[in-house]
């Protein structure tokens, strides 16, 4: 959530490149815009509510070879101008991800020395903190380290002096932070989406990294180190990156969304490729997994939103395959209570970002209570959850641009398959007829997904029929259940329109009183071991009037569900089948929110990972 993007180069106007980089990272926030300049050795600044493109105009007036931006998504503080980043103090210009911790108490004591405030930000504070500590220190350097020293939180930072035109100061503390090097010109950014058109010479910056950045050249302080790295130390760090400006770009696609979910066959087979090859053998989760698999007696998953719902699959996955028992908890609920971990637990954390706080807090509240080992199934390289668990898998999503979460999940639930398989092999579960059969099935999905989308067509035309519907119910059972969950999910984020999930042998419970002749209920009905039990349940609906929206593969006639809806996708009778019947489910939303015009890749009050409460 929120972006942050900086340049500084070498005599040229710098300005469009900043405001391109910003617009790539909008997906992260979209509130309001910001960025800060020198042009003409005099510090200018931009905000608007809204998105970069408002910026634009007035940004066109000026040149500047140094600048830094910001896309927020509001957290302390509404949206206006004022909230807007940067923010000032004298002459720095900041902007910031993350939070600072008791930011009030740093507030009241900066009022009483007499520090004016027009924001309600956290970020604000730091602005003023930092010329505080400008003082009392010969360099900005040493007053951001001062600075980092004194206040605690989750946070990327990155600072803009007018008395020094030549540099700009970032450090990154538990927030990403991405440096990009080209000749002439240095980048800095939350997110390589920004950096990539320009350069792919990236260093990941680490927890209490310090960084001078100044045109085509840096000074690199690791974790608050006095001295600076030298240059061989620093080429060290270098990645180059493999991404390519064409994979950011929308293509023929009206929307990234619509593009992200055509690209789930090709991003599952990415995920699953060692796999096949080394046979889910534990070494693909890290060195460690190889001796922390055999000893784990019980797992924890904690994940959160769409993340979490994987984590309800992947439970029926563990324990059938790996028979391990398995709870799965959604993080924001978890590391506030009081927790009984059982001996051998191995918590699991899901996350496309790597660096949702929830998660982050939850997996060191499960840690402190007696944990013995963690594991992430993550998209984002090098974030928070992998890099500090002990055994890890990255999904190969790549870049999720659209806010709603569709093949970062299904890369997810490959990954989390593969992981049932790789503990049920270490702890020799599995007899190799299974274990064939198993990868048999991850090297047919790809094929089978492609073959899904034949329900283009028909997603679209129920997007229509669900145009001026206020609420609706999704019912699965069983592993198919949280596919229900994610559908309800994706209608409402994108489409505004309500939705609620139900296992479907719940409904007599209570939400069949909600059913009656205007509320669409969009059901998932598989040919497994419960078909029968979830078709009576669908003659409950029917009875009441229901408008009957059924998803299934079975070739058994369903004419006895009459005036239902029935969309046919391929035979999907397979472990894997959660993952084929996400595709139906995410068109559906998508076409509903088309149809309504909505903006499927940013829905109002929403961004892409959430670093804060
Ligand atoms: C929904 C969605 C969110 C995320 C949730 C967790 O489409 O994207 O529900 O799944 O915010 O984020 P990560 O997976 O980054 O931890």
């Amino acid at each position: 959530m929120c972006g942050i993007f900086g340049a500084i180069s070498d005599n040229h106007n710098i300005l469009p490149t900043l405001l391109n980089g910003l617009e790539q990272l909008e997906y992260r926030g979209y509130d309001s815009a910001g960025i800060a300049f020198i042009s003409n050795g005099r510090t200018e600044r931009i905000r608007a509510v809204g998105r970069v493109e408002n910026l634009r105009n007035e940004a066109s007036r000026y040149q500047g070879s140094i600048a830094i931006g910001h896309t927020r998504w509001a957290t302390h503080g509404g949206v206006s101008v004022e909230n807007a980043h940067p923010h000032q103090s004298h002459h720095l210009m900041i902007v910031h991800n993350g939070i600072i911790d008791a930011y009030e108490e740093h507030k009241k004591r900066l009022i009483q020395k007499g520090y004016a405030f027009e924001s309600e930000t956290d970020t604000e504070v730091l602005a003023h903190l930092l010329h505080e500590a400008t003082l009392n220190n010969a360099d900005l350097i040493s007053a951001v380290k001062q600075v980092i020293a004194t206040v605690t939180g989750n946070y990327a930072l990155l600072v803009m002096d007018q008395n020094d035109p030549t540099s700009l100061i970032a450090t990154a503390q538990g927030c990403p932070l991405i440096l990009g090097l080209k000749d002439d010109t240095t980048f800095i950014a939350s997110d390589i989406a920004a950096i990539i058109p320009e350069t792919n010479r990236l260093i990941y910056l680490e927890q209490g990294d310090c960084v001078i950045m100044q045109a085509g050249n840096i000074a690199y302080f690791s974790n608050q180190a006095e001295q600076v790295l030298s240059p061989i130390a620093i080429s060290e760090k270098i990645q180059i990156s493999d991404l390519s400006i064409e994979k950011l770009d929308i293509g023929h696609y009206t929307h990234f969304m619509l593009k992200e979910i055509f690209e789930q066959p090709h991003v599952i087979e990415k995920t699953a490729l060692k796999a096949i090859t080394q046979q889910f053998d534990p070494e693909l989760f890290g060195e460690k997994a190889v001796t922390l698999f055999p000893q784990v007696k019980h797992i924890q998953i904690l994940a959160c939103g769409t993340s979490y719902f994987a984590g309800m699959v992947a439970k029926y996955w563990i324990e059938s395959i790996a028979k391990i028992p398995t709870h799965v908890e959604i993080s924001s609920e978890y590391r506030y209570r009081e927790v009984l971990i059982e001996d051998g637990t191995m918590i699991v954390t899901i996350s496309q970002s790597g660096e949702t706080l929830d998660t982050i807090e939850a997996k060191k509240h499960a840690e402190e209570n007696g944990a013995f080992a963690s594991l992430a199934i993550c998209n984002v390289k090098e974030s928070v959850l992998p890099r500090t668990s002990d055994c890890r898998l990255y999904t190969e999503a790549g870049i999720e641009v659209g806010v709603a979460s569709t093949k970062a999940f299904t890369t997810q639930l490959t990954a989390l398959f593969i992981l049932a398989n790789a503990l049920a092999k270490s702890q020799g579960k599995m007899d190799e007829t299974t274990l064939s059969k198993h990868l048999q099935m991850l090297r047919e999905l790809p094929a089978m997904i492609a073959q899904s989308f034949n329900c283009q067509e028909i997603a679209s035309q129920w997007g229509t029929l669900l145009l001026n519907a206020k609420s609706t119910l999704y019912l699965g059972r069983g592993i198919h259940f949280p596919i229900a969950a994610e559908g309800a999910l994706k209608l409402k984020e994108i489409s505004y329109i309500h939705a609620e999930s139900y296992p479907a042998g719940e409904l007599k419970h209570g939400p069949l009183a909600l059913v009656d002749d205007q509320m669409p209920i969009i059901a998932l009905l598989p040919h497994d071991d419960l078909f029968e039990k979830v078709r009576a349940n669908l003659h409950e609906v029917l009875a009441r009037k229901g408008k009957l929206f059924i998803i299934t593969d079975s070739k058994v006639p369903l004419d006895d569900l009459k005036g239902a809806h029935i969309m046919h996708v391929p035979e999907v009778s397979c472990a894997l089948s959660p993952i084929l019947l996400t595709i139906p489910v995410q068109l559906i939303a998508y076409y509903a929110a088309l149809v309504r015009g909505e903006d499927i890749d940013k829905p109002r009050n929403l961004a892409k990972s959430l670093t804060v409460e």
